[in-house]
């Protein structure tokens, strides 16, 4: 049999992949529950060429058919996870997981799809772009992008349109922290937020004080604290609630939906309840590490463990996780993320001596359908029709690709997740497909296993063994001017007609 499709460095068994992993393009899901963000519904899935073809009770089909037994199961939308970094270059080295091992990660933890974000190349986006174009040939599920905005001129301002125009970007992000590398000044931010407003691309912000966060590291190191520790200690809250505070504020100024990413602490997501309560459209995203972890392990004595839980914003203390799945599940903040960005062991340890030095980035591709079900469906906090909107639907209405994705109905992609609500999962790095050596949720186990992945109509993921195609993913071109954008021309023309009413004033003689 032919080995051409293994990845040497990723490990897999012989039998999981190769030729033979081109799976049946006619699939039958049987007697499932079928799970939308809208409404459940037992029905059957019928998949032909990769769309679903139909979603009804006790459909017929020919034995040329797979059919899967789904009885007693969820069928749900596979995950669309809206924020990774794959193969990216960053604090002086590139994350583990490339494409490829990133990509088939998500696929065994039931992501479907996912979001990476281009970092430009001095600056330039179509620069960015087609390094980014040629990390992700080896993609083996489908994604889409975001770019990150790294400085400002007419060029940058025209490639954004571009991107918008012919490259299928419809959201940029722009780093308020991260100083001397990524971060942008105010004025940029407002510069950036317009443009996009123009173009109908959603702002995104990385929302922590970077010069804050330059005079907390400073404090830390004079005061000799130099361990992973040091990370959370030199960029408190406080810091990530002024940022926020301050996007939503200027995002406001110019009247653009502003999408804030990884939010980790209750002071930013209070400030995302605010903005939201006066009717301010601003979208939070908390990352599943957030979600689930606090930060006690920084304090491990053993480096390697620590480290592995730097991550910015950093993952804080008890009480700041419950928070966020609370607000997730009232409505406060909107989607899940991971933040995926790997740094295996031996990465992590640059910072052994300084902790501004640790690669920032932990992992969550394959771990967030498990870890957002196990804490928030199985405890009851959230309905499953709630979870797909969460883990899939709302991200793809936010990016403008539903229903293609982020949902099962007919004309819909394949992207499907059979999870059984009475198996259990287990997370290790001894078994996981990330390439890292760690992983921050280790030894964890749950309620709930994703047993079949199929994405784009083939079963990539069954009876725990992978099937993946280097190249089979496809890019998907997210459009403009998604429904956040719905009205903003009319409170526009409300402020400017507010503001042309005639001011009478009495001329005074003396
Ligand atoms: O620590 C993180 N979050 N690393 C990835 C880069 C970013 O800020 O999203
Ligand atoms: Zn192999
Ligand atoms: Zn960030
Ligand atoms: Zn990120």
């Amino acid at each position: 049999e032919s080995n051409q499709f293994c990845d040497a460095g990723i490990g897999y068994r012989e039998s999981e992949c190769g030729l033979d992993s081109v799976s049946p393009s006619k699939i039958l899901i049987k007697g499932g529950t079928v799970v939308n963000a809208h409404r459940q519904q037992v029905a059957d899935v019928y998949i032909e060429d990769g769309i679903i073809a139909a979603v009804q009770s006790n459909f017929k089909v020919g034995d040329d058919v797979t059919v899967i037994d789904a009885m007693g199961k969820y069928v749900m939308p596979g995950g669309i996870d809206p924020h990774t970094h794959l193969a990216m270059e960053f604090m002086g080295t590139e994350t583990i997981d490339d494409f490829f091992s990133g990509q088939a990660a998500a696929l065994a933890g039931g992501t479907t799809m996912h979001i990476d974000f281009i970092i430009p190349v001095n600056g330039s986006l179509s620069a960015g772009y087609e390094a980014y174009v040629e990390k992700a040939k080896k993609s083996c599920t489908d994604y889409g992008f975001h770019m990150a905005i790294t400085k400002w001129d007419e060029t940058v301002s025209k490639e954004m349109e571009v991107m918008v125009k012919n490259k299928g970007i419809n959201s940029f992000k722009f780093f308020l922290a991260y100083k001397g590398s990524l971060m942008i000044s105010d004025e940029l931010l407002l510069e950036g937020f317009k443009k996009c407003k123009s173009l109908g691309a959603l702002a995104m912000v990385h929302a922590e004080n970077g010069d804050a966060v330059f005079e907390g590291q400073k404090r830390m190191i004079e005061l000799g604290i130099t361990g992973p520790e040091g990370h959370a200690l030199s960029r408190p809250p406080m810091i990530e609630g002024e940022a926020t505070s301050r996007a939503i504020r200027l995002a406001g100024f110019v009247n653009t939906p502003l999408y804030v990413v990884h939010v980790m602490s209750i002071d930013a997501m209070e400030e995302i309840a605010r903005a939201r309560k006066s009717g301010k459209r601003v979208i939070g995203e908390p990352v599943v590490s957030g979600l689930v972890l606090d930060d006690s392990c920084l304090w491990d004595p053993d480096f390697k463990i620590a480290a592995k839980f730097v991550m910015s914003p950093p993952i804080r203390g008890p009480g700041h996780g419950k928070a966020l799945q609370a607000a997730l599940s009232t409505g406060i903040l909107q989607l899940v993320g991971t933040d995926h960005c790997t740094f295996n062991s031996t990465q992590k340890t640059l910072g052994i001596d300084d902790f501004r030095k640790i690669p920032n980035g932990v992992n969550g591709l394959e771990e967030r359908m498990h870890m957002v079900w196990d804490s928030m469906v199985v405890s009851g906090q959230i309905s499953v029709t709630d979870y797909v909107r969460l883990t899939s639907t709302e991200c793809a209405r936010i990016f403008n690709i539903y229903p293609r994705k982020g949902a099962i109905l007919v004309g819909s992609d394949a992207d499907i997740i059979i999870l059984n609500p009475n198996s259990s999962f287990e997370i290790s790095s001894s078994f996981h497909h990330s390439r890292s050596d760690t992983n921050v949720y280790e030894g964890r186990r749950g309620k709930g296993k994703v047993e079949v992945t199929i994405a784009g109509g083939r079963i990539v993921w069954e009876n725990d063994e992978l099937k993946v195609v280097p190249g089979s993913g496809k890019y998907i071109k997210m459009q403009p001017f998604s429904y956040l954008f719905d009205g903003i021309d009319k409170a526009d023309a409300e402020y400017l007609s507010s503001l042309r009413a005639p001011v009478k004033r009495f001329k005074t003689t003396s």
